[in-house]
């Protein structure tokens, strides 16, 4: 006989409507619980679909039988999921329901590009559209929950996991995150399709020394509000029901142990009621760092900061009931956890059914439906950035005799997915560049040929790649980074192109001195492009564009697609330079404008200081003409808007789309402000010949910051303001604010 969760029984004996809040049904079922109980929910293990950290093994059946597990990461399929949540609740002593968690990141079948190559879409709906497919697909396969978005800020191009983000600047993350959070979440978390999501990684794990991965981070806690906490306090207000701590330490406290960060900030100031889950085993970390002494002191300082949930580390199942016994955490601590998970289940409605995402059907037809894959390919031409086009070598024309395809990267269908490819196919379903090619080119137009690999250093393609260089037309190259070169723990010292792929170019330019050669990159960081960009005439940044890559880059080299992205992260000229950021201060003495003509200022003597690539660029095939600015009034009350308009006219041959964007900075403050900050952005399509006015408002709550008291408002004085292309432009215009 099939029993009924002992929850069931006793919360329909007590007669608690369904139409009662949430908050009701859990507290009535946590009086059924054991202490030892309410520690199983804030326990999670990893089942073996997939392995996302270090090995940890666990007995996940006994562990759900003993209610000692509340959710399971990589853990999905239907029948996976089916025979876990079968044992959770039916064999359990409540039955209360599972939660599966995964790391969906930027798709779960269909996949997008990476998230640093979203971002540089700058188009909200769009990243809206990515994660709703993605929690479409997942939840298909029994996913509840999924780790992201990842919303660190980062100014570090050595750091593999600025892949994963969404760049360097706060305003824009703050967007992102909401974009994201909105797509993932829907606007009824108790649909099968929605899942829940999660701001990670909490706090300043972007900040990381060198760009090591899971380094040290310091900082004041001046740039900790104004840059690195603010996406996280946007993804609450956009009703994020999951937070997850870091790996590094945040000022000599690592971030799974902040109570600082996770109590004062988070609950106390910003009111967050979902739940904190750690980072893999980072609570155990904290051995290692220094900060507990063992796994019984590291359970206790987790919980005390206000970490709910334990990811695979296992310290809180064991050791949990022990320290509240000995008065070391508050049982209030534990209730509240328990209380928070079980919310976000009832949330998703697995007390109605625990099995509602689990269905066979679904499952079978959700995954690669056409209009994902469609979606997934103009996604990802909107993401790809055109650094340069010398000569207008772009976009090719299909009647060109023969087109030579060279590098590593032409022919692949694996890299393409880019890292966290979730459970991305990366050999059948994904289109490679080569095939991409076949909506444009007769075969008898491509001469391909590898050249040489990403990583190993034999030479012995060149002399065939060569080759068909001189015999082709036009030269496209398609080289970069090899995908497991971004993402987590894989931050580089150097960033050149890897291998000797910058050897084939040049050997490739000096036997082709006049023809045009455009390098087509995938890769998930910044690179340092500053000898290409001589050798080539056109480079086009399409970061690991997923699926659809392959037709979409396409789409783009044969001009079907106008380029539109624009980069969401500096560009270095050199590793040296790092980090570099265009919302950096000015100093006391600014960088010179005419490099190296400085003595004694803020100055390199062998590089200039600007970046190769600023914030905000990307070209397009058209061109576009920004009128001067014009400005309501140059006077801003605390009660009055002032609106900052610019015409914006396509003066080219190509419609396309133009993302215009507003900067504002505030010239003296109590505590110094940055040279300049995007406030605004909007991105607009242009017909051929077309002329859009494009319209700020702007307030007062646009000119906040914390100050050195750590009080966040406004300063009156003067504030210069652009809308502009991109970041590297000076002001001309300004306004003043006033009492
Ligand atoms: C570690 C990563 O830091 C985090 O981003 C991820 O969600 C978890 N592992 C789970 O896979």
């Amino acid at each position: 006989m099939k029993l009924k969760p002992l929850y069931i029984v006793v919360i329909s004996c007590i007669q608690i409507s369904f139409a009662q809040n949430y908050e009701a049904k859990v507290d009535s079922l946590m009086q059924l619980m054991t202490l030892q109980e309410k520690i199983g929910q804030t326990t999670m293990y990893s089942g073996n679909w997939d392995q996302t950290g270090p090995f940890v093994g666990s007995d996940n059946g006994k562990y759900i039988r003993e209610g000692n597990m509340g959710a399971m990461l990589n853990a999905m399929s239907v029948k996976g999921t089916r025979d876990l949540q079968k044992i959770a609740v039916e064999e359990s002593r409540l039955g209360i329901p599972l939660l599966f968690g995964y790391d969906v990141i930027h798709g779960h079948r269909t996949i997008f590009p990476i998230n640093l190559g979203l971002s540089a879409s700058w188009d909200l709906k769009m990243i809206e559209e990515s994660s709703r497919i993605a929690a479409e697909e997942a939840s298909a396969e029994g996913i509840h929950w999924t780790f992201a978005p990842m919303i660190d800020v980062s100014r570090e191009p050595r750091w593999g996991r600025i892949s994963e983000g969404a760049g360097e600047d706060v305003y824009l993350n703050n967007r992102i995150a909401e974009a994201y959070v909105k797509g993932f979440q829907g606007d009824d978390l108790s649909k099968h399709n929605t899942i829940l999501a999660c701001a990670k990684h909490y706090v300043a794990y972007g900040a990381a020394q060198a760009g090591r991965d899971y380094h040290t981070t310091n900082m004041g806690e001046g740039e900790l509000r104004n840059v690195y906490l603010p996406p996280f306090k946007a993804a609450v207000n956009a009703g994020v029901e999951a937070f997850m701590s870091a790996f590094n330490e945040l000022n000599g406290v690592p971030t799974s142990g902040n109570k600082f960060t996770l109590r004062d900030i988070l609950r106390d100031e910003w009111k967050f009621d979902g739940f904190v889950v750690s980072d893999y085993t980072s609570i155990n970390e904290m051995i290692n760092h220094g900060f507990a002494k063992d796994s019984i002191d590291a359970a206790k300082i987790g919980m005390n900061a206000g970490v709910d949930m334990d990811m695979v580390g296992d310290v809180y199942r064991l050791h949990l009931q022990q320290l509240v016994e000995d008065g070391k955490v508050s049982e209030t601590y534990i209730n509240d956890a328990c209380k928070r998970i079980l919310m976000a289940k009832y949330k998703l409605g697995l007390f109605d059914d625990p099995y509602r995402y689990i269905d066979e059907k679904r499952e079978a037809t959700t995954k690669y439906r056409p209009e994902f894959l469609a979606k997934a390919q103009e996604i990802a031409s909107a993401s790809s950035v055109l650094l340069q086009n010398k000569n207008e070598t772009l976009p090719l024309s299909n009647t060109t005799n023969t087109i030579a395809f060279i590098g590593p990267l032409v022919k692949d269908k694996a890299d393409i997915l880019g890292n966290w490819a979730a459970k991305g196919d990366r050999y059948g379903k994904a289109i490679s560049i080569f095939e991409g090619l076949s909506a444009y080119l007769k075969p008898e137009q491509i001469l391909f040929a590898k050249g040489c690999d990403i990583l190993t250093d034999d030479e012995s393609g060149f002399e065939e790649a060569i080759k068909i260089s001189k015999q082709a037309d036009a030269i496209v190259l398609v080289m970069g980074e090899d995908h497991h070169m971004s993402g987590e723990a894989a931050s580089r010292t150097d960033l050149k192109i890897p291998g000797i792929q910058p050897k084939l170019i040049r050997k490739i330019r000096e036997a082709n001195l006049t023809k045009k050669i455009t390098l087509v990159l995938m890769n998930g960081r910044p690179l340092n492009l500053s000898k290409e960009v001589e050798l080539v005439d056109a480079i086009l940044e399409i970061w690991f564009p997923g699926t659809m890559g392959g037709a979409a880059t396409a789409d783009l080299l044969f001009g079907k697609v106008n380029p539109s992205g624009k980069l969401t992260v500096t560009f270095p000229r050199n590793v040296g330079q790092v980090p570099i950021y265009y919302n950096m201060k000015n100093t006391g003495r600014p960088i010179p404008e005419h490099w190296p003509k400085a003595d004694y200022k803020s100055n390199y003597i062998d590089v200039a200081n600007t970046p190769l690539f600023a914030f905000g660029h990307g070209l397009s095939y058209t061109s576009f003409k920004y009128s001067e600015l014009k400005l309501s009034s140059e006077t801003l009350t605390y009660s009055n808007a002032i609106e900052a308009s610019i015409e914006v006219s396509n003066t080219g041959k190509f419609d396309g789309y133009e993302i215009v964007q507003l900067y504002i900075h505030d010239k003296v403050g109590s505590v110094t402000r940055p040279v300049k900050e995007l406030k605004g952005f909007e991105k607009v399509f242009l017909k051929k010949g077309q002329t859009k006015t494009i319209t700020f408002t702007i307030t007062v709550e646009d000119l906040k910051f914390y100050n050195s008291e750590m009080t966040y408002g406004v300063e009156t004085g003067e504030f210069e303001i652009a809308i502009a292309p991109h970041s590297d432009f000076k002001f001309k215009h300004a306004f003043n604010l006033i009492d």
